[in-house]
């Protein structure tokens, strides 16, 4: 495994969710390195649980080493789509926090066999579980121009997407990162400011391999549901179509049920399931100085109240 991940906002999010010596069921659902999980257990008590969930196989075996040593761990490898039955798996319920902090770990962007990075050169894999699914070479080497440039359009914003989707249909097949990266900026008429010119193409191509948003929306449910009354969920995410997720699907629970004002209900029943406990909040200077990869972070944090 690469160098050590560095969590982000995790005084923030771990004291957002648990209190001092908390009792009671913990989810964090992004165990990656477990920087974050590693403080909640410094926070809860001895008889809390904490659920390590990641579909990462090498996640998965980092969070088994650390449920070797600490007796409260529950090691799982999952998806976030399947949280509600990993819980009836573990017989959790009433969980009193849970965190999702989205996107890669620095072991995932870091090892070019994994695909993730267009600074190295590696195979074309990007799978966070690399058991499932499609490694983006296979996907982009027999997707229509079309649906390649839809991906890269409405998952990376990236202007220039018809042109890359063609040349990168002209140059198949693809293999390695490195081909793709030199590809995108070959296409693109001007260099990108600020950002590699890949980047966004990078970011869509991750996103649809991974259903990255559809899973978020997923998590965000089965979580939400397995909430005691008083739970928090916490969620860090990275790029503004996964805050928008975020943030739509905490309005929604956050406001009272709109019914067409003939229906007749009781008062207690139009009022919202949840409130929103904090947020957005975002790293300081200090930790971006620390850590580039947090500048973009946001954390919001929701409560069940019904
Ligand atoms: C930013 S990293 C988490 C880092 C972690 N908080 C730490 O401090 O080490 C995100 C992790 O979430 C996992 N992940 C992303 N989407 C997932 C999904 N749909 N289901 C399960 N795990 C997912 C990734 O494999 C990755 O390891």
């Amino acid at each position: 495994m690469n160098a050590a991940h560095a969590p982000v906002l995790c005084p923030e999010a771990v004291s957002s969710i648990a209190l001092v010596g908390a009792g009671g069921n913990f989810v964090d659902a992004t165990f990656g390195q477990g920087g974050h999980s590693r403080q909640l257990l410094q926070r809860i008590g001895p008889q809390a649980r904490l659920l390590a969930l990641d579909r990462d196989a090498d996640s998965f075996q980092c969070a088994q080493a650390l449920a070797e040593r600490e007796s409260r761990v529950i090691p799982r490898r999952g998806w976030f789509g399947d949280i509600a039955e990993t819980l009836a798996d573990t017989g959790m319920n009433a969980v009193q926090g849970a965190l999702m902090d989205l996107g890669l770990s620095s072991a995932q962007l870091d090892d070019p066999e994994r695909g993730f990075s267009f600074r190295a050169d590696g195979p074309l894999d990007m799978r966070m579980d690399q058991d499932r699914g499609l490694p983006a070479a296979v996907w982009l080497n027999k997707a229509p121009a079309a649906e390649i440039a839809k991906v890269i359009r409405r998952y990376g914003e990236e202007r220039y997407a018809g042109r890359i989707s063609r040349a990168i249909c002209a140059a198949r097949p693809l293999a390695t990162t490195g081909q793709l990266a030199r590809l995108v900026t070959a296409s693109q008429p001007r260099p990108t400011r600020g950002k590699h010119g890949a980047t966004r193409v990078f970011q869509a191509v991750r996103i649809f391999i991974n259903e990255e948003l559809t899973q978020l929306q997923a998590g965000l449910e089965g979580l939400f549901n397995a909430l005691a009354i008083g739970g928090r969920l916490a969620v860090i995410a990275f790029h503004s179509l996964e805050d928008r997720i975020v943030k739509r699907f905490f309005r929604e629970r956050s406001s009272p049920p709109s019914v067409p004002k003939e229906v007749p209900l009781r008062s207690a029943e139009l009022k919202a399931v949840a409130r929103i406990a904090a947020g957005p909040l975002r790293p300081s200077e200090a930790e971006v100085q620390r850590n580039p990869r947090a500048r973009s972070a946001v954390l919001r944090v929701l409560e069940r109240t019904a």
